[in-house]
Protein backbone atom coordinates (compact mmCIF):
# COMPACT_ATOMS: atom_id res chain seq x y z
CA UNK A 1 0.00 0.00 0.00
CA UNK A 2 2.97 2.18 -0.58
CA UNK A 3 0.93 5.06 -2.34
CA UNK A 4 -1.88 5.20 -0.19
CA UNK A 5 -1.25 7.79 2.55
CA UNK A 6 -3.37 7.44 6.11
CA UNK A 7 -3.47 10.84 7.77
CA UNK A 8 -3.68 9.94 11.60
CA UNK A 9 -2.85 13.17 12.99
CA UNK A 10 -5.17 13.33 16.54
CA UNK A 11 -7.63 15.60 15.42
CA UNK A 12 -8.36 13.98 12.30
CA UNK A 13 -8.86 10.97 14.07
CA UNK A 14 -11.23 12.70 16.93
CA UNK A 15 -13.35 14.58 14.24
CA UNK A 16 -14.21 11.55 12.08
CA UNK A 17 -15.00 9.65 15.36
CA UNK A 18 -17.53 12.22 15.77
CA UNK A 19 -18.85 12.14 12.34
CA UNK A 20 -19.49 8.13 12.20
CA UNK A 21 -21.71 8.76 15.20
CA UNK A 22 -25.51 8.39 13.88
CA UNK A 23 -26.66 10.78 16.10
CA UNK A 24 -24.53 13.66 14.53
CA UNK A 25 -26.90 16.23 13.07
CA UNK A 26 -26.56 17.76 9.72
CA UNK A 27 -25.24 20.50 10.57
CA UNK A 28 -22.45 18.69 13.09
CA UNK A 29 -21.93 16.40 10.34
CA UNK A 30 -20.68 19.07 7.66
CA UNK A 31 -19.10 21.10 9.81
CA UNK A 32 -17.02 18.93 10.77
CA UNK A 33 -16.22 17.36 7.21
CA UNK A 34 -15.41 21.00 6.70
CA UNK A 35 -12.77 20.90 9.34
CA UNK A 36 -11.08 17.44 8.30
CA UNK A 37 -11.00 18.52 4.59
CA UNK A 38 -8.83 21.95 5.99
CA UNK A 39 -6.63 19.31 8.24
CA UNK A 40 -6.84 17.05 5.43
CA UNK A 41 -5.53 19.48 2.70
CA UNK A 42 -2.93 20.79 4.56
CA UNK A 43 -1.80 17.52 4.91
CA UNK A 44 -2.09 16.67 1.03
CA UNK A 45 -0.41 19.77 -0.28
CA UNK A 46 2.72 19.15 1.70
CA UNK A 47 4.87 18.58 -1.39
CA UNK A 48 3.96 21.60 -3.36
CA UNK A 49 6.29 22.82 -5.42
CA UNK A 50 7.71 26.52 -4.39
CA UNK A 51 9.80 29.41 -6.19
CA UNK A 52 11.58 32.33 -5.29
CA UNK A 53 10.31 35.98 -5.14
CA UNK A 54 12.02 39.18 -4.28
CA UNK A 55 9.74 40.81 -1.77
CA UNK A 56 9.87 43.93 -0.23
CA UNK A 57 9.52 44.26 3.51
CA UNK A 58 8.88 47.79 5.57
CA UNK A 59 12.76 47.07 6.33
CA UNK A 60 14.50 45.67 3.51
CA UNK A 61 14.82 43.28 0.23
CA UNK A 62 14.57 39.50 0.20
CA UNK A 63 14.09 36.50 -1.33
CA UNK A 64 10.78 34.45 -0.17
CA UNK A 65 9.06 31.49 -1.08
CA UNK A 66 5.63 31.45 -2.88
CA UNK A 67 4.08 28.80 -4.54
CA UNK A 68 5.09 27.72 -7.69
CA UNK A 69 3.10 27.43 -11.25
CA UNK A 70 -0.43 27.18 -12.34
CA UNK A 71 -3.26 27.46 -9.44
CA UNK A 72 -4.06 23.44 -8.55
CA UNK A 73 -7.38 22.36 -9.36
CA UNK A 74 -9.97 20.42 -7.02
CA UNK A 75 -12.24 18.03 -8.90
CA UNK A 76 -14.96 17.31 -6.77
CA UNK A 77 -17.44 14.16 -8.02
CA UNK A 78 -20.69 14.98 -7.57
CA UNK A 79 -22.53 15.10 -5.22
CA UNK A 80 -21.12 14.22 -1.48
CA UNK A 81 -17.42 15.76 -2.63
CA UNK A 82 -19.02 19.25 -2.64
CA UNK A 83 -19.67 18.63 0.78
CA UNK A 84 -15.66 18.56 0.88
CA UNK A 85 -14.71 21.89 -0.71
CA UNK A 86 -15.23 24.13 1.12
CA UNK A 87 -13.36 22.92 3.93
CA UNK A 88 -9.84 22.23 1.06
CA UNK A 89 -10.60 25.75 -0.39
CA UNK A 90 -10.49 27.79 3.30
CA UNK A 91 -6.98 26.47 3.32
CA UNK A 92 -6.37 27.13 -0.75
CA UNK A 93 -8.41 29.97 -1.67
CA UNK A 94 -6.87 30.30 -5.18
CA UNK A 95 -7.48 26.97 -6.10
CA UNK A 96 -9.56 26.17 -9.48
CA UNK A 97 -12.84 23.99 -9.43
CA UNK A 98 -13.75 20.83 -11.59
CA UNK A 99 -16.82 18.89 -11.54
CA UNK A 100 -17.39 15.13 -12.88
CA UNK A 101 -21.32 13.96 -12.41
CA UNK A 102 -21.31 10.09 -12.93
CA UNK A 103 -24.61 7.93 -12.46
CA UNK A 104 -24.41 4.12 -12.06
CA UNK A 105 -26.19 2.78 -15.37
CA UNK A 106 -29.03 0.35 -13.33
CA UNK A 107 -28.03 -2.52 -16.06
CA UNK A 108 -24.47 -2.56 -17.03
CA UNK A 109 -23.54 -1.45 -13.40
CA UNK A 110 -21.06 0.91 -15.43
CA UNK A 111 -20.55 4.20 -14.54
CA UNK A 112 -22.34 6.88 -16.79
CA UNK A 113 -20.73 10.24 -17.16
CA UNK A 114 -23.69 13.20 -17.08
CA UNK A 115 -21.31 16.33 -16.23
CA UNK A 116 -17.97 17.12 -17.24
CA UNK A 117 -16.30 20.57 -16.36
CA UNK A 118 -12.74 21.59 -15.54
CA UNK A 119 -10.91 24.77 -15.69
CA UNK A 120 -8.32 25.26 -18.48
CA UNK A 121 -5.00 24.29 -19.11
CA UNK A 122 -5.24 21.50 -17.19
CA UNK A 123 -1.11 20.00 -18.66
CA UNK A 124 0.35 22.54 -16.70
CA UNK A 125 -2.02 21.79 -13.47
CA UNK A 126 -2.06 19.69 -10.63
CA UNK A 127 -5.14 17.70 -9.72
CA UNK A 128 -6.85 16.19 -6.59
CA UNK A 129 -9.75 14.14 -7.16
CA UNK A 130 -12.50 14.74 -4.11
CA UNK A 131 -15.56 12.26 -2.97
CA UNK A 132 -15.71 11.45 0.41
CA UNK A 133 -15.98 7.39 0.52
CA UNK A 134 -14.00 5.31 -2.12
CA UNK A 135 -15.97 2.33 -1.58
CA UNK A 136 -16.33 0.29 -4.76
CA UNK A 137 -14.10 2.77 -6.97
CA UNK A 138 -16.10 2.55 -9.54
CA UNK A 139 -16.84 6.14 -9.77
CA UNK A 140 -13.36 7.18 -8.97
CA UNK A 141 -11.74 5.35 -11.46
CA UNK A 142 -14.10 6.06 -14.21
CA UNK A 143 -13.04 10.06 -12.74
CA UNK A 144 -9.85 9.14 -13.23
CA UNK A 145 -9.78 7.66 -16.44
CA UNK A 146 -11.45 10.82 -17.99
CA UNK A 147 -9.15 13.17 -16.09
CA UNK A 148 -5.96 11.33 -17.83
CA UNK A 149 -7.43 12.38 -21.15
CA UNK A 150 -6.08 15.76 -20.40
CA UNK A 151 -3.13 14.85 -19.60
CA UNK A 152 -2.78 16.78 -16.09
CA UNK A 153 0.92 17.69 -14.61
CA UNK A 154 -0.54 15.23 -11.69
CA UNK A 155 -3.20 14.02 -10.03
CA UNK A 156 -4.06 12.63 -6.05
CA UNK A 157 -6.97 11.30 -4.64
CA UNK A 158 -8.95 12.03 -1.47
CA UNK A 159 -11.40 10.23 0.74
CA UNK A 160 -12.31 10.17 4.16
CA UNK A 161 -13.08 6.89 4.52
CA UNK A 162 -11.67 3.53 1.85
CA UNK A 163 -11.65 -0.12 2.84
CA UNK A 164 -9.51 -2.57 1.11
CA UNK A 165 -11.57 -3.49 -1.64
CA UNK A 166 -11.68 0.18 -2.89
CA UNK A 167 -8.03 0.68 -2.56
CA UNK A 168 -7.05 -2.17 -4.22
CA UNK A 169 -9.82 -1.52 -6.98
CA UNK A 170 -8.53 2.12 -7.41
CA UNK A 171 -4.40 0.97 -7.29
CA UNK A 172 -5.04 -1.61 -10.00
CA UNK A 173 -6.53 0.59 -12.48
CA UNK A 174 -4.34 3.90 -11.47
CA UNK A 175 -0.96 2.45 -9.52
CA UNK A 176 0.14 6.13 -9.98
CA UNK A 177 -2.44 7.92 -8.21
CA UNK A 178 -1.46 8.72 -4.54
CA UNK A 179 -4.75 7.91 -2.13
CA UNK A 180 -5.09 10.18 0.85
CA UNK A 181 -7.62 9.28 3.87
CA UNK A 182 -8.46 9.61 7.06
CA UNK A 183 -9.03 5.54 7.34
CA UNK A 184 -9.43 1.92 5.87
CA UNK A 185 -12.19 0.82 7.18
CA UNK A 186 -13.12 -2.97 8.04
CA UNK A 187 -14.70 -4.31 4.51
CA UNK A 188 -17.33 -3.45 1.83
CA UNK A 189 -20.95 -4.74 2.10
CA UNK A 190 -23.03 -6.51 -0.36
CA UNK A 191 -25.23 -3.27 -1.11
CA UNK A 192 -21.55 -0.95 -1.59
CA UNK A 193 -21.24 0.52 1.57
CA UNK A 194 -17.85 0.68 3.80
CA UNK A 195 -18.36 -1.36 7.21
CA UNK A 196 -18.31 0.33 10.04
CA UNK A 197 -18.11 3.63 8.27
CA UNK A 198 -20.54 6.06 8.43
CA UNK A 199 -23.48 5.42 6.33
CA UNK A 200 -24.13 7.59 2.89
CA UNK A 201 -21.98 10.23 3.11
CA UNK A 202 -24.33 12.33 0.28
CA UNK A 203 -27.35 11.77 2.34
CA UNK A 204 -25.67 12.83 5.99
CA UNK A 205 -23.99 16.11 4.36
CA UNK A 206 -27.19 17.10 2.72
CA UNK A 207 -29.38 16.06 4.93
CA UNK A 208 -31.72 14.17 2.23
CA UNK A 209 -31.75 10.58 4.36
N1 LIG B 1 -20.86 5.87 -0.38
C1 LIG B 1 -21.28 6.29 0.82
O1 LIG B 1 -21.80 7.39 0.95
N2 LIG B 1 -21.10 5.49 1.90
C2 LIG B 1 -20.51 4.28 1.81
O2 LIG B 1 -20.36 3.60 2.83
C3 LIG B 1 -20.09 3.84 0.53
C4 LIG B 1 -20.28 4.66 -0.55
Amino acid sequence: MSNVHVIDHPLVQHKLTLMRNKEASTNSFRRLLGELASLMTYEITRDMALQDIEVQTPLETMTAKVIDGKKLVFVSILRAGNGILEGMLNVVPGARVGHIGLYRDPETLKPVEYYFKMPSEMTERDVIVVDPMLATGNSAIAAIDKLKSLNPKSIKFVCLLTCPEGVAAMQAAHPDVAIYTASIDRQLNEHGYILPGLGDAGDRIFGTQ
